[in-house]
């Protein structure tokens, strides 16, 4: 194949060359005709595929999110998850996917966490290896990301991580180093950050890492807007400046070339690799992609979706009720259950962001357990209380069209007034990117309007309004009720106007079924930061809800509770909280959350707290009260597998991938960068092993996570010495002692008190699961890697093994290490 791409690459000018080396707009890649090079199409990633359109329009499965991946801690799972979407992928027209994230949870602050899979590199690096090999599996790219050190949002443009070299190769890059070594990821994105003083689509570490002594052979790209430069980038190995049409390449690199200031073989080899990955993924004329994907059923998506999100919960408590564990549920004689709380109808399955997908369905965990029960048990719901002070994105099914059909219809205005377009829509959120569709530039449109007809059930005060960083101005049955322009926090991040954009709103009286015309009018101002001159993303909002007394809410569920034989209190974050763009300022539980729970609990003792998070919150109540499920963002499946796993039809797969702490800030690295530098102060003590450092508990520990049956650990065995590189399997042998089949995740931690170097109190060194039926007793087999051990040696600039005994420690979670067995390396 190589000889063909050389061949290809061969009968192009510099001019072509370095076109092919910028984006061509948001989502695509320049075609060449002249050498059968088609136009490739990349894709966030990694919740599902979205293709070319940020809207309902083209809807995309939606899979669970990483740290609900993760916390399966099953990589055969996450591998197909991978090759689901890769179909996802080819489906939708999509080449590449900007996924996976395997940045570490560095702080549970981070913006993104949710994005990524662990605090640890090794369950990243797993979980990461597995996703990409599904994917390309399935002839798509996977493109990992942010090389490296982005683990937070705060001044991301700018930031500067500073990093020592031991934690940066034993952390942050050994993410990355198997899921290009061992997976062979055909891309890679570099950060927007600095990683000690030099931005990231410049450092040296992108030829002499990543490519030099990696051996990665596919194509280096920015994030979005990251080139700054023509020759430092163009030297440092970047090959791909994205998005497009402009940025610092183009002309600009060609003249560089021509004056000798890049290497033309610099150009060449760039041209390569995007040729070797266009190959990849079938792009490339007359060269045979990696393989083609057949497409899956619906029912097969669903019924994976169902059974991963369910293998991600991760029961955190599940103490005796009358004598037995509260979960599974005894659904004999059960009558009346309430599902309570703001995430109970409403199902949160991603984060914010460029994460964002727009499912085709999302099963709430409201009608998850309604359908699960059936019509003999009497299911009641009440939100109680808010998680956002944000008014919703208005719900499509009190929407009419002027047809009279469900929706809006949005019509695009010149400065003139004229209506140059319109878009049926069946959604109040819009985003368009680079364009408003194939005939329309964003140039030539002052104006977007919403045309709807406002119909609710419920006769009272509701407060309409829209969302956008702008002008807004909304006109209910003819009259003007608001006309503002909006502004952002001093400082705020371009992706916090797509996440959570200034708002306006009105209280109107509506009656129950009355149709009342409403205009919402927005004039787009420069979202800045987003490229240089235009204006790139056009996003705002329709929001409306119904305005009800908080006391009076709050006081509704509580009696609801009160009269159940169970209540389930779905809290939760949104989208808004957790996001790109921005940290979070608090672990809680936004709004009086943590006050539902606990009244709940008091009048309740069957209350099972789910928790729709996709990083840890605080759970200060989770002692007084019998069961706590960590759910995640899940993906569109929530309900049904939150019903299959609460009635005891599928034990709760998943364990903590992360610490989940006690308190705010204790122990916990900042996200605040300081004089533009973000200092990595902790180094190699990341997550649980800070805790254990400091004599601290947290509130659940990493790895944690309970099934429905019990484990005995009856015996660990280690080979009694092993070569410095050559690493061990552990025998570990266990006993179901429950009354049900079940899956254990059987973790090795190892330790070293007596070594020289500086090193984490303990760190995962291995983990595999078993199954085993009640009763039965079987041999796990858990690879601990000859890397596990090793340190970075910064003084020589390589990795060593220290001589010696390592203690490794074997158990369900980093707090609860049954057996112990030492290892001696020669
Ligand atoms: C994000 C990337 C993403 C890209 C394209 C950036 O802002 O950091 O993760 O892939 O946008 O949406």
């Amino acid at each position: 194949m190589e000889a063909i791409l050389r061949e290809r690459l061969a009968s192009l000018s510099l001019e072509r060359k370095v076109r092919l080396l910028t984006g061509a707009d948001f989502w695509s890649l320049h075609p060449e005709p002249a050498i059968g090079l088609r136009r490739l199409v990349v894709s966030d990633g990694p919740a599902g595929v979205r293709g070319e359109r940020w809207d309902e329009r083209d809807p995309s499965a939606n899979v669970p999110s990483p740290t609900a991946l993760a916390a399966s801690w099953d990589e055969a799972r996450v591998e197909r998850i991978g090759r689901l979407l890769a179909v996802e992928a080819r489906r939708k027209g999509v080449d590449v996917l900007l996924a996976p994230t395997v940045n570490l949870h560095r702080s549970p602050y981070g913006g993104r966490h949710f994005e990524c899979f662990s605090e640890d590199p090794l369950l990243t690096a797993r979980i990461g290896v597995a996703y990409v090999r599904g994917l390309q599996a399935g002839g798509v790219a996977a493109t990992v990301k942010h090389f490296v050190a982005n683990d937070s949002e705060t001044d991301r443009w700018t930031l500067d991580a500073q990093v020592d070299e031991q934690a940066l190769r034993e952390r942050y890059l050994a993410a990355f180093e198997p899921v290009v070594r061992e997976a062979g990821v055909w891309a890679v994105m570099a950060a927007y950050n600095s990683v000690n003083g030099t931005t990231a689509t410049e450092h040296p570490m992108l030829a002499e890492v990543l490519k030099d002594e990696w051996g990665f052979d596919g194509v280096v790209m920015s994030d979005w807007y990251a080139a700054r430069s023509t020759e430092p980038a163009a030297n440092a190995a970047l090959d791909l400046v994205m998005p497009g049409p402009g940025g610092p390449w183009g002309g600009r690199l060609v003249a560089a070339v021509r004056a000798g200031r890049v290497p033309e073989a610099v150009v060449d080899d760039k041209v390569l690799r995007l040729l070797r990955l266009a190959a990849r993924v079938g792009a490339l004329d007359r060269v045979d992609p990696a393989v083609p994907p057949a497409p899956l059923p619906d029912a097969t998506v669903a019924a994976e979706l169902r059974a991963s999100a369910a293998a991600g919960f991760v029961l955190v408590r599940n103490a005796d009720v009358d004598g037995a564990p509260v979960l599974p549920l005894d659904r004999s004689g059960l009558r009346r259950v309430a599902v309570l709380g703001p995430n109970a109808a409403a199902a949160r399955t991603l984060g914010g962001g460029s994460a964002t997908v727009f499912p085709p369905y999302t099963v709430s965990p409201l009608d998850g357990l309604r359908a699960a029960l059936g019509p003999g048990v009497r299911v009641d719901h009440g939100q109680g209380v808010r998680s956002s002070d944000r008014l919703p994105v208005a719900p499509v099914a009190l929407l009419r069209r002027p047809d009279g059909t469900e929706g809006v219809e949005v019509r695009f205005l010149a400065a003139d007034g004229t209506v140059r377009g319109r878009e049926p829509r069946t959604g109040g959120a819009f985003t368009w990117l680079s364009s408003f569709g194939p005939e329309l530039p964003m140039g030539e449109v002052a104006a977007v309007e919403v045309h709807t007809r406002v119909r609710v059930a419920e006769t009272g005060t509701w407060l309409l309004g829209g969302s956008g960083l702008g002008q807004l101005r909304l006109t209910v049955a003819g009259r003007v009720a608001f006309e503002v322009a909006t502004e952002l926090p001093p400082g705020a991040d371009p992706v916090e106007a797509m996440m959570r954009p200034p708002q306006a709103w009105a209280a109107v009286e509506l009656r129950a079924g009355e149709e009342v015309p409403a205009v919402l009018r927005y004039r787009p101002r420069d979202l800045g930061g987003f490229g240089e001159t235009e204006v790139a993303v056009v996003t705002f909002q329709l929001n409306l809800a119904r305005q009800v007394p908080d006391e009076e809410e709050l006081e509704r569920a509580v009696a609801l509770a009160a009269e159940a034989e169970v209540a389930v209190v779905v809290v939760g974050t949104t989208e808004e909280v957790e996001s790109e763009g921005f940290d979070r300022d608090s672990l809680a539980l936004p709004g009086r959350q943590d006050e539902l729970v606990r009244r709940v609990a008091a009048v309740n003792p069957r209350t099972v707290v789910v928790v729709n998070s996709g990083a840890p919150v605080l759970l200060p109540w989770a002692g007084q009260v019998p069961a706590v499920l960590v759910a995640w963002f899940p993906g569109q499946e929530f309900g049904n597998a939150l019903a299959d796993v609460l009635c005891g039809d599928r034990e709760p797969g998943g364990r903590l991938p992360t610490v989940w702490p006690a308190a705010e800030h204790r122990h916990l690295p900042s996200t605040r960068p300081v004089d533009g530098k973000l200092i990595y102060e902790e180094s190699v003590h990341l997550g649980n092993s800070a805790y254990d450092r400091a004599g601290a508990r947290p509130a659940f520990c990493f790895g944690h996570g309970l099934g429905y049956t019990t484990w005995e650990y009856l015996l660990v065995t280690a080979p009694p010495q092993v070569e410095p590189d050559g690493g061990a399997v552990l025998k570990v042998r266990l006993h179901n002692t429950g009354t049900r089949a079940g899956r254990e995740v059987v973790q090795v931690y190892a330790s070293r008190p007596d070594s020289t170097v500086e090193r984490p109190a303990r760190w995962l060194a291995g983990f595999a699961a078993a199954t085993a039926d009640p009763g039965q007793e079987v041999t796990v087999e858990v690879p601990v890697a000859g890397r596990a051990l090793a340190h970075w040696d910064p003084a020589a600039h390589a990795w060593a093994v220290e001589p010696g005994s390592y203690r490794l420690a074997v158990g369900p979670s980093y707090g609860d290490r049954r057996l112990t067995v030492l290892l001696a390396v020669k």
